[in-house]
Parts: C-alpha cells; sequence; structure tokens
C-alpha cells in the first residue's frame, strides 16, 4: 500500500513523467511481453540514416536528439514497434534517442558490429580478427545499451556467411560470439537480453547455418534468427513469392524468427502485399513479423523517407507501408501459464567437423571501456518535433510529434552511470514491473488503448 501511494504521489508530483515499454523474453520459439505475456510481433523498419556510413567519429544513428525526434515521431505515426540499427559509436552518449524509442512505444534490435577497423569479423579469416580489441568492442557496445529496458536483442552478426567460402569458416566465431556474449550480459546486466544473428538471403546457407546455431548447448545458442529476405517483388503471392517454401523450411523452428530485412524494390513505389502475407494465418504461426529494409532514402532506393539536413519528406513507400500496416490483426495470443520450455535440438547430424568453437581471443578483456547508457526522463516539450517535414506532395505536416506510450515510469529516473545496470527507480523488471502498470490503471490515472500496434505490444497508455 506504501508502495501504492508512492506510486500516486510521484505520478502526481512530477510535471512530467517518463514512459517505457515491458522488457520483451523469449519463451521456446517466441517473443512475449514480460508483463503482459502477450505474443509479441515484431512490426519494424532498419534504420540507418547514412548506410554503412552512417557510423563514424562522433556520430552513429541513436545520438543525434533532433534527427531522432523527426524519424521516431514518423516511424511512431507509420505504425512501428520495433527498429534495427546496424551500427553505432559505443563511445557516445545515446540516452536521449533511447529514451524517446521508449517513450513512443518502440523496441531495438542493435547489431554489434560495424565497418570500422577492429569492429567486426572478416568472414574468410576471422582468426585474423579475433582480437582484444574486438571484444572491448563488442562488450562497450552491450555496456553502453543493456540498461535501456527497450532493447530486444543483440544481432552478434549481419551475413557475415554469404557464401561457401565463408560457411566453411566463420560458423564457429559466430557461435563463440554469442556464447561470449550472453555470458557477458548474466554476470553484467539486470535481466536477460537476447542475442541473435541476422542471416543472408540464400535459402542453403540459412537452413544449414540457422541449424548449426540454435543447436545443442544454450549457452552458445542463438536466441533468435532474423533472416534477410527479398523474395517477394510487387503483387506477389504466398505460393510464387517462395515465402511459402520459406515458411515450411522453418516451420517449428527451436527459437523465435522473423524478417529482419525484407520489402524487395524491384517494383517501385513498392506496395507491401507481403507485409498482409507475413503477419497472416499463413505465416503469423512460424514468424514473429519482420523489419522493412528500410527507413531512409540512400543511393540503392529502399527508402521510405527522403532525409537531407534537418528536414525530411516522406516517400510514396512510407503511405503504402502505412497503408499496409494498418490493415494488420495482429494475432492476440497470451503465453500460457502451463507451456512448458522445450530444449533445442541436438547438433548431431550436422557438419561440426570445420566449425570448431574458438575460445575467446588471447588478452580479451572482462568488461567494455566504461561508457554506460541509462533511461532518461523526457519533459513533454522535448517531444515535440521542430523539424520541417513534408508529406508526398510537399505539404508541410504541422503539430508533428512523439506521442507517449507504454507504462508510466515513477520515482527518479536518473540512474547512475554503475558498472552494472542500475534498475531505473520505479521501472518493473520482468516479475515486478506489472505493479506499476495496475497501480496506474487501478488509480484511474487514465487508461486507454493506443494504435492498433501498439495494443499488440500490449502497452498500456497513460494519459496525463
Ligand atoms: C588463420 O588461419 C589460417 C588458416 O587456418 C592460418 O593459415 C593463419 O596463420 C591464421 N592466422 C592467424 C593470425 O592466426
Ligand atoms: C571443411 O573445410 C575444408 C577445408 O577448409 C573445406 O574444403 C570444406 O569445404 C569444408 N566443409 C564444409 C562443409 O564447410
Ligand atoms: C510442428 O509442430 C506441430 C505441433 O507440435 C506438428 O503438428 C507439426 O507436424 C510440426 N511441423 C513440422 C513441419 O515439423
Ligand atoms: C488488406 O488486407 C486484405 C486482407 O487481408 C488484403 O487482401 C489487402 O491486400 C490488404 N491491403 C493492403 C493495402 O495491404
Ligand atoms: C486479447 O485477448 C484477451 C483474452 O485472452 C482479451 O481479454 C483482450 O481483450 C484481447 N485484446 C484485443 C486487443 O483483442
Ligand atoms: C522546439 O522549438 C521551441 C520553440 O522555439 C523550443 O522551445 C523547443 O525547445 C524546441 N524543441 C526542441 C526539441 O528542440
Amino acid at each position: 500500500m506504501a508502495k501504492m501511494l508512492n506510486s500516486l504521489l510521484s505520478l502526481a508530483a512530477l510535471l512530467t513523467t517518463a514512459f517505457a515499454v515491458n522488457p520483451i523474453e523469449i519463451v521456446n520459439n517466441k517473443f512475449y511481453d514480460s508483463v503482459t505475456h502477450k505474443q509479441f510481433y515484431i512490426i519494424g523498419v532498419d534504420y540507418q540514416p547514412g548506410g554503412s556510413s552512417g557510423v563514424g567519429t562522433g556520430s552513429d544513428p541513436l545520438s543525434d536528439p533532433t534527427q531522432c525526434l523527426r524519424d521516431f515521431a514518423l516511424l511512431q505515426k507509420l505504425g512501428v514497434n520495433t527498429i534495427r540499427v546496424y551500427s553505432v559509436d559505443n563511445t557516445l552518449d545515446h540516452d536521449y534517442c533511447m529514451s524517446l524509442l521508449d517513450t513512443a512505444g518502440m523496441y531495438l534490435l542493435l547489431d554489434v558490429n560495424t565497418p570500422l577497423s577492429s569492429q567486426s569479423l572478416n568472414r574468410y579469416e576471422p582468426n585474423t580478427t579475433w582480437t582484444a580489441d574486438y571484444y572491448s568492442h563488442i562488450y562497450s557496445t552491450i555496456d553502453a545499451f543493456k540498461a535501456y529496458e527497450n532493447v530486444l536483442g543483440f544481432f552478434s552478426g549481419n551475413e557475415v556467411v554469404n557464401d561457401a567460402a565463408s560457411l566453411a569458416a566463420c560458423p564457429g566465431y559466430l557461435r563463440a560470439l554469442q556464447r561470449d556474449m550472453k555470458a557477458y550480459i548474466k554476470k553484467t546486466a539486470n535481466r536477460i537480453i537476447p542475442v541473435g544473428y541476422s542471416t543472408a538471403d540464400d535459402a542453403t546457407i540459412r537452413s544449414e547455418l540457422g541449424s548449426y546455431l540454435t543447436c545443442g548447448d544454450d549457452a552458445s545458442a542463438a536466441d533468435f534468427y532474423g533472416i534477410n529476405t527479398y523474395e517477394w517483388c510487387g503483387d506477389s503471392s504466398f505460393t510464387s513469392s517462395g515465402y511459402s517454401t520459406l515458411t515450411s523450411a522453418f516451420a517449428n523452428f527451436s527459437v523465435p524468427i522473423f524478417f529482419s530485412e525484407y520489402g524487395c524494390n524491384t517494383v517501385s513505389p513498392r506496395t507491401f502485399t507481403e507485409v498482409t502475407a507475413l503477419y497472416g494465418d499463413q505465416m503469423n504461426e512460424v514468424f514473429s513479423g519482420g523489419l522493412i529494409y528500410e527507413y531512409n532514402e540512400e543511393d540503392n532506393n529502399y527508402g521510405l523517407v527522403n532525409t537531407g539536413g534537418d528536414s525530411a519528406q516522406l516517400l510514396q513507400d512510407y503511405v503504402n507501408l502505412q497503408s499496409a500496416y494498418t490493415n494488420l490483426s495482429i494475432p492476440n495470443i497470451t503465453l500460457s501459464s502451463t507451456t512448458a520450455t522445450t530444449t533445442l535440438p541436438s547438433c548431431s547430424g550436422l557438419n561440426l567437423d570445420n566449425w570448431t568453437i574458438p575460445a575467446a581471443p588471447s588478452g580479451a578483456p572482462t568488461a567494455g571501456a566504461g561508457n554506460y547508457g541509462t533511461l532518461i526522463e523526457l519533459t513533454a516539450e522535448e517531444l515535440v518535433v521542430n523539424s520541417t517535414v513534408t508529406d508526398v506532395s510537399g505539404n508541410v505536416i504541422s503539430g508533428l510529434s512523439v506521442t507517449a506510450v507504454g507504462r508510466a515510469v515513477s520515482g527518479s529516473v536518473s540512474g547512475t552511470k554503475s558498472a552494472s545496470a542500475s534498475a531505473t527507480g520505479g521501472e518493473g523488471k520482468s516479475g515486478n514491473g506489472t505493479t506499476t502498470v495496475s497501480e496506474a490503471v487501478g488509480m484511474g490515472v487514465g487508461v486507454g488503448m493506443g494504435m492498433a500496434v501498439l495494443a499488440a505490444v500490449g502497452a498500456v497508455v497513460v494519459v496525463l
């Protein structure tokens, strides 16, 4: 009761309140909201403005407040609940962008590698890049993001294996990386953050590698598997696109699977009819959604939005994807309390001879470089977009802002920048998080369901 009162007082006392989504957890081969226990479907967009050069000294996609505010407002209006970011500079301050993303009801899937030196594996000679510096980079990236509750997971790699030679050389290293990332998270984070892999658009590689990365010992197995696929172009269909073959190949896969990149652009503008298929009855028991490639228009013409400097213009693909998302009815499934946890399939029968799992690199550090992110409280003013955004016809869109959704986080959210992720005051970790939400509901602070997408997330919208 004292806790309840405290919570009420904080809610009343604070002119501004932070908002947060509930952490996502994995049970068997599906994602669930750890508080509401609703199955979570990724409704996502890949986000790396600037492409592979979008990370460099002093900048990355999650460190520029003006850009994050403009883009997250547009992603929220689009109906997205997850973004994937391919590379970050782990020395920067990501607190504002990550807190804003959280406030907007969105999760992050983050790749830990970057195109910069010592920050990725060489796919043909992984041993040459298996260094203490590489591990320092990996641990530093985990440190910088592990306290943000809206981190859905880390990718250990993206398309590292993309041909026969890399398939012969790399899988053992990927498994070793998964092992050490998972152990580091277990040792230093305050919740289990899943670690997975994103596989290239190649039917042979994705099946063989997928089986290898997810078999046997859970300590080094991928927690989820992302598939990059561009098979469905224009107004294709479940069968002629190859989606039916893909779906049967991965039926009953042992960990959650989803499209980590999709959205073929050979027919432009894209109509996104594959979106309806992915979340529809033929696929939604196998796949947990996907991420459309990609937010920003780059040279390869996959953009939903054209950005330049401080301004942005919506492209027809944005409008079409928004219609496709609006049209979805996401399955409403709650985890049964009687669901038994299954074990991963055995590795026997797979070619493991070439794929010895190496030890950590010699001299590998036991911790990162010491930049720890933490969720911060944002004022209402900090949610209002000042950048100039225009629609497809060039008309200025006025009144653009991020709408705060998710559960209200009362108490201090100033969190200390410490080695172990501190639970930011009042926030529920898995297990006690229901308290905050039900208190807010019980006290009649004002609860309504958000957009269809957010309802699917199981988010509670608290209107102040
Ligand atoms: C990496 O492995 C290759 C092939 O196994 C070997 O020839 C080479 O010496 C190794 N390089 C290092 C730096 O260990
Ligand atoms: C195993 O390694 C050998 C020698 O590097 C190579 O010729 C062979 O193709 C590899 N087999 C597989 C299945 O990757
Ligand atoms: C998947 O599992 C279901 C239920 O356990 C079973 O009925 C079905 O045959 C399995 N499908 C495949 C392709 O293994
Ligand atoms: C909306 O859903 C229906 C039925 O699932 C589908 O036939 C139609 O193509 C969808 N429209 C859009 C714009 O995705
Ligand atoms: C989802 O299902 C639960 C019952 O399992 C129900 O109480 C709830 O209203 C449903 N939500 C939506 C958005 O349909
Ligand atoms: C937006 O502009 C207003 C008025 O100039 C200013 O008060 C506010 O701080 C700006 N917001 C951001 C996030 O820059």
